[in-house]
C-alpha cells in the first residue's frame, strides 16, 4: 500500500461536459474514503508550471451545490502550449516539462490524477516518467477516440447535442423541401457523426474512416426524392476531406490550423450534383459545453472513484476505462500507442448500413 496524504487533480486538453462530475468524484472519494487532501491544479499542467503553483485545495463543501451539473471545468484547461515546446512571450520555445514535475513535488503531492484525451495523457505521462510523478489517467473527449474504453467523458453529451440539432433541422428541412447538412466535431474520427446520424435519422453520414464519392451521395439523395420524400438529412464529421483528399481547415487567430468547414464544401457540392436547396449547420463548440448528460455524469463519477481507489492501492501509470458495463483500468502506455477509429466491421457501421443510410462508399 502506498503512503498517500495529498493528491492533485487536473483537467487537460479541450473541455467537455462531465469534467466537473469527475473532479467532484475524485475529491469526494479521496476525502470521504481515505481522508486525503485534494488539490485542484489550474489550467491543466500550466498550474504546475506557475510559482507559487496554480491550484486550490478542494473541499467537500465546494461540491454541495451545482458543480455536478455544470459544463466546462471549474479548474480551467488548455489544449495548447505543449510543455515540451512551450511558446514564450518573446516568440521563442522552451522545454518547460521539468517545471511541471518540480511543481508536483513542491506541492508535496503523492499522486496526480489527470483527466484528459489521449494527446494530453501522453504528454502528462512523459512528464510523470521523467519527473517521478505517480500518475493515473481518466479519459475524456467528445471525440471518443481514447482506446480501451467504450466511453470517454463528454462523448455521450456531444452526441445528445448533435442529435437534438438534427431533430430541430428535420422539421425545417421538411417545411422548405431542403437538404440539411450538419457538420459535427471529431478531429480524427467519425464517432459523433455516425452515432448522431443513426439517432437522428440521417440519409447520408460521412466519416473520415470511409472514403466517399459524390456519386454515391447523389444517388442516395435522388433515391430519397424518388421515393416521395421532400427533404434530406446529411451528417458529416469535420475530419472528412474534400473529394481530392484535402483537409478543410480554418486559420485561428493564433495562426493555428483547425478543422471546420467541410460542411460548406459538401453543401455546395450537393447542390451542384442534385440541384437540391441545401443549408449547412456547423455545430462547433456547442457539442462541448452545456449540462452533462446523466450518463456522462455516471461515467465521470465511476472513473473518479476508481482512479482514487487505484492510487490507494498503489497502482500507477494506469488509465481507468469503461468496458462491458464495468470500470476497469489499463496501462497508460498502451493507450498512447493505439487509437480508436470507428470500427468498420462493428455494430454501429452495420446498423447504419442495415438502415439503408449512405456512408458515402
Ligand atoms: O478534440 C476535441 C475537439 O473538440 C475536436 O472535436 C475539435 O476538432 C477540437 O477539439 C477543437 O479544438 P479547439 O477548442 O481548439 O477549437
Amino acid at each position: 500500500m502506498a503512503e498517500i496524504g495529498r493528491i492533485g487533480v487536473l483537467t487537460s486538453g479541450g473541455d467537455c461536459a462531465g469534467l466537473n462530475a469527475a473532479i467532484r468524484a475524485v475529491a469526494q472519494r479521496a476525502i470521504l474514503g481515505y481522508g486525503w487532501r485534494v488539490f485542484g491544479i489550474h489550467e491543466g499542467t500550466r498550474g504546475l508550471m506557475d510559482r507559487p503553483v496554480g491550484c486550490r485545495e478542494l473541499t467537500l463543501s465546494m461540491f454541495d451545490g451545482n458543480v455536478l451539473r455544470m459544463g466546462g471545468t471549474i479548474l480551467g484547461t488548455t489544449n495548447h502550449g505543449d510543455p515540451f515546446h512551450f511558446p514564450m512571450p518573446d516568440g521563442s520555445y522552451r522545454d518547460r516539462s521539468a517545471e511541471i514535475a518540480e511543481g508536483y513535488h513542491e506541492l508535496g503531492l503523492d499522486a496526480l490524477i489527470a483527466i484528459g484525451g489521449d494527446g494530453s495523457l501522453s504528454i502528462v505521462r512523459r512528464i510523470a516518467e521523467q519527473g517521478g510523478m505517480k500518475l493515473i489517467g481518466i479519459p475524456k473527449t467528445i471525440d471518443n477516440d481514447v482506446p480501451f474504453t467504450e466511453n470517454a467523458i463528454g462523448y455521450v453529451t456531444a452526441v445528445d447535442v448533435a442529435t437534438e440539432a438534427l431533430d430541430r433541422l428535420q422539421p425545417t428541412a421538411a417545411s422548405h423541401n431542403r437538404v440539411m447538412l450538419l457538420e459535427v466535431m471529431g478531429r480524427d474520427n467519425g464517432h459523433i457523426a455516425i452515432n448522431t446520424g443513426i439517432a437522428g435519422g440521417a440519409d447520408v453520414i460521412l466519416i473520415p474512416e470511409i472514403p466517399y464519392t459524390m456519386q454515391s451521395v447523389r444517388q442516395k439523395l435522388e433515391a430519397v426524392r424518388a421515393a416521395g420524400r421532400n427533404f434530406g438529412l446529411v451528417v458529416v464529421a469535420e475530419a472528412v476531406k474534400t473529394e481530392n483528399g484535402e483537409p478543410v481547415i480554418t486559420l485561428g487567430h493564433d495562426g493555428k490550423q483547425r478543422l471546420g468547414g467541410v460542411g460548406h464544401y459538401l453543401g455546395r457540392r450537393i447542390t451542384e450534383e442534385t440541384g437540391a436547396e441545401t443549408r449547412v449547420t456547423v455545430l462547433g463548440h456547442t457539442q462541448r459545453g452545456g449540462t452533462p448528460s446523466p450518463r456522462d455524469r455516471i461515467f465521470a463519477s465511476a472513473f473518479g472513484v476508481h482512479a482514487v481507489d487505484l492510487v490507494a492501492q498503489g497502482k500507477f501509470d494506469r488509465m481507468v476505462a469503461w468496458a462491458n458495463r464495468a470500470v476497469i483500468d489499463v496501462p497508460l502506455r498502451d493507450v498512447i500507442d493505439h487509437n480508436h477509429p470507428v470500427d468498420l466491421n462493428g455494430a454501429i457501421v452495420h446498423t447504419a448500413r442495415g438502415l439503408g443510410i449512405c456512408l458515402g462508399d
